[in-house]
C-alpha cells in the first residue's frame, strides 16, 4: 500500500465510525486505501457477529480485504442500488476531494457516485481549505504523451506515476497509467473537473464534486462528523 500521513489511530476511529452506519440488509461500497480499510475490517467484524450486507470493492486490494474479512461480495453490475458506500480520500475542502493516491478512483467513482450516500473517512492531515493536492488522472497507456500535453495548457504540470519495486509506471487495476497532475490551488474544481473529463484518452480523474455527502474525521480523541446541508 502507498504511504500517506495522518496516525493509524485516527484512521482507524474514522473508519469505524464509519462502519457504524451500516444497518442490516444493505448494499455497501467497499473504498480503497489504508483508512477504508479499517471501515472493511470492522464491517467483517459485524458480519461475523451476524449482520446480513452485501458490499461492492472499489479495487482489487479492497475485494481482497473484504475476502479476508468475510464480507460476501457482488461486482457493480449485480446489484440494484449501493446504499452506502465508505471511502477515504487524499485531501477534502469543504465536501470536495481529491482522490486516487491508489490509483483506484476509477472504480471508486462509479461505486462513490451511485451510492446513496457516501461518506468519506479521513484523518485531519487530509483537511484543506482550498484543493491543492496534484490530481490523479487515469490515462488510456497511448493517450499520456497527448494527455500530458492538453494538462500543460490548462495550467497543469502532469507527472508519470512510477511504481515502486517496477521498473516504469504504475499500471492501475483496469489496465491504464495515472498522470498526478499539479495545478497548484484549485479554487474552481467543478471547471476543473469538466475539463478534464473531457479531454480525449482520460478515463477519468480524482476530482470529485458534488458526490460526498458526509466526512467523518478521526482524530486522537474521537471523531467530527460534517454533514453536507
Ligand atoms: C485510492 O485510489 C484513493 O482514492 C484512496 O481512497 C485515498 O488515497 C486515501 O487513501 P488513504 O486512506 O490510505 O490515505
Amino acid at each position: 500500500m502507498k504511504t500517506t500521513g495522518g496516525s493509524d489511530e485516527a484512521k482507524r476511529r474514522a473508519g469505524e465510525s464509519a462502519a457504524a452506519l451500516v444497518e442490516p440488509g444493505t448494499t455497501v461500497g467497499l473504498g480503497t486505501g489504508s483508512t477504508a480499510a479499517h471501515a472493511i475490517r470492522r464491517l467483517g467484524e459485524r458480519v461475523a457477529e451476524g449482520l446480513d450486507v452485501v458490499g461492492v470493492p472499489t479495487s482489487f486490494d479492497s475485494r481482497q480485504r473484504a475476502r479476508e474479512a468475510g464480507i460476501p461480495l457482488r461486482t457493480l453490475d449485480d446489484v440494484d442500488r449501493i446504499d452506502l458506500a465508505i471511502d477515504g480520500a487524499d485531501q477534502v475542502a469543504d465536501f470536495e476531494l481529491v482522490k486516487g493516491g491508489g490509483a483506484a478512483h476509477a472504480r471508486e467513482k462509479l461505486v462513490d457516485t451511485a451510492a446513496e450516500r457516501f461518506v468519506v473517512v479521513v484523518d485531519p492531515s487530509k483537511r484543506a481549505d482550498v484543493l491543492s493536492h496534484p490530481v490523479p488522472v487515469e490515462v488510456l497507456p497511448v493517450a499520456h504523451g497527448l494527455v500530458a500535453d492538453a494538462v500543460r495548457d490548462e495550467g497543469g504540470e502532469p507527472s508519470l506515476r512510477r511504481a515502486e519495486r517496477k521498473d516504469g509506471p504504475v499500471v492501475t487495476d483496469n489496465g491504464n497509467l495515472v498522470l498526478d497532475c499539479d495545478f497548484g490551488d484549485i479554487t474552481a474544481p467543478a471547471t476543473l473537473a469538466r475539463t478534464l473529463s473531457g479531454l480525449p484518452g482520460v478515463v477519468e480523474h480524482g476530482l470529485f464534486v458534488g458526490t460526498a455527502d458526509e466526512i467523518h474525521v478521526g482524530t486522537e480523541s474521537g471523531v467530527r462528523v460534517h454533514e453536507r446541508e
